[in-house]
């Protein structure tokens, strides 16, 4: 069967295929904690390829609460919300979500890649206009194509086209769909001016916070709460800066209600356990309290002497993100890149097609609150010595 399988596909032709356009993927073997530091194959290196970018992932006060909920809320929620029943720590999680996003109501789900299906599933099928940003997470344009709505792609921020399509295109809904901070590219879409065009059109906004939870807004709460606007949907992810695993939605009563009862992407899963709403909900109370302050503004200087030092490396790049790609090109010369800062004790990911154009690879180099000044030096010390003196060794 196992023959057949690879006789027909020609499996091995297909991975050699990826070999030779610089497009394999492996996943080299991490243990231990995610922090600032971590042992990649044996190796401590340097991280600076984690979305953990709050240290909430290794914080004492979220592990505790994580242990804790496996003793009384059990190791797994063992089905669907649907059929099991809704545990208490889903519960108080959406609770604590929609205060503190100052929505009606929230929805919890198993990742951001389940929660944007269902949210783009939900809203709109073939009747209706979805309007894109060409740079958006794949989670959202899988979302579009299963919806099997028409999908308009706008070139990256550019409101002129978002504003040609509102006004020309006459479906029975349209629905304008963002990421707040661009994932691989960490600048911000201009949210408000988005904000007032699906106003005056009627479209509805969904923006996803997947890389602004946590890291912007006066609690943590995102780059819209930044901006005092409240879009229609509200999507953030809870396995990045929050440092847990899964995802929200936060809008109105009846939002949530209509994705209870056609997302199926929540409906035909296995919720996510308890105890990780529990760990998730801690991390939130602390992301929002004064500590969660204290650990945004670290980040955001760690982001700014990041940029000065870069400065003199990539003059023409303006880094002030948690999240900065450092351009490459090619697929093999941005693995090639990658791999010799390992080599020199640092990790900073590659990033080929699909996750970006084609020919547009990039090292993301993601900063934590975590870092130390020296963090900061080593690493941009590697970066110097690999991408402007080409030491690939
Ligand atoms: C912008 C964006 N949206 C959604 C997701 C999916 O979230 P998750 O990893 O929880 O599935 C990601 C990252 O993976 C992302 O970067």
């Amino acid at each position: 069967m196992i023959e057949k399988l690879s006789k027909n596909w020609n499996l091995s032709a297909e991975i050699t295929k990826l070999h030779e356009r610089g497009l394999y993927r492996s996943m080299p073997e991490v243990s231990g904690f995610p922090g600032r530091v971590v042992c990649l194959q044996g190796q401590t290196v340097l991280n600076f390829s984690s979305n953990n970018y709050l240290g909430m992932a290794g914080h004492p006060e979220v592990l505790e609460a994580f242990s804790q909920a496996v003793w009384t809320q059990g190791a797994g929620s063992t089905a669907s919300r649907l059929i099991a029943g809704n545990c208490t720590g889903h519960r108080e999680l959406e609770d604590f979500i929609a205060i503190w996003k100052g929505t009606e109501a929230s929805l919890v789900f198993g990742s951001g890649y389940q929660a944007n299906i269902g949210i783009i599933t939900s809203l709109t099928d073939t009747e209706d206009l979805i309007i894109s940003d060409e740079l958006n997470h794949a989670s959202i344009i899988d979302g579009c194509r299963l919806s099997r709505a028409k999908t308009w792609v706008y070139p990256h921020l550019d409101l002129d086209a978002v504003e040609k399509a509102l006004k020309n295109q006459k479906p029975r809904r349209k629905l304008v769909v963002t990421e707040s901070v661009f994932s691989m590219d960490g600048d911000h879409a201009p949210l408000t001016q988005l904000f007032g065009l699906c106003r005056q059109y009627g479209a509805a906004l969904v923006v996803d916070e997947a890389h602004a939870t946590g890291v912007y807004g006066p609690r943590g709460e995102g780059l819209c709460a930044k901006l005092g606007i409240t879009p229609d949907v509200q999507m953030g992810t809870l396995g990045k800066a929050v440092g847990v695993s899964g995802a929200y939605v936060a809008g109105s009563r009846s939002l949530v209600k209509l994705l209870v009862n056609s997302a199926r992407s929540f409906i035909f899963t296995t919720a996510p356990p308890p105890s990780v709403s529990v760990a998730a909900l801690k991390s939130l109370e602390i992301i929002a309290s004064e500590e969660g302050e204290k650990r945004r503004e670290r980040l955001s200087m760690n982001a700014e002497i990041m940029s000065e030092m870069m400065s003199a490396i990539l003059p023409r790049r303006n880094f002030t993100c948690h999240i900065n790609p450092i351009p490459i090109g090619r697929s093999d010369l941005t693995m090639m890149a990658s791999n010799a800062c390992l080599n020199k004790g640092l990790f900073v990911q590659g990033i080929r097609f699909p996750s970006v154009k084609e020919n547009a690879g990039r090292l993301r180099l993601t900063i934590m609150s975590d870092h130390t000044l020296d963090d900061l030096k080593d690493a941009s010390e590697v970066i110097k010595s690999v991408i402007l003196e080409g030491n690939m060794g």
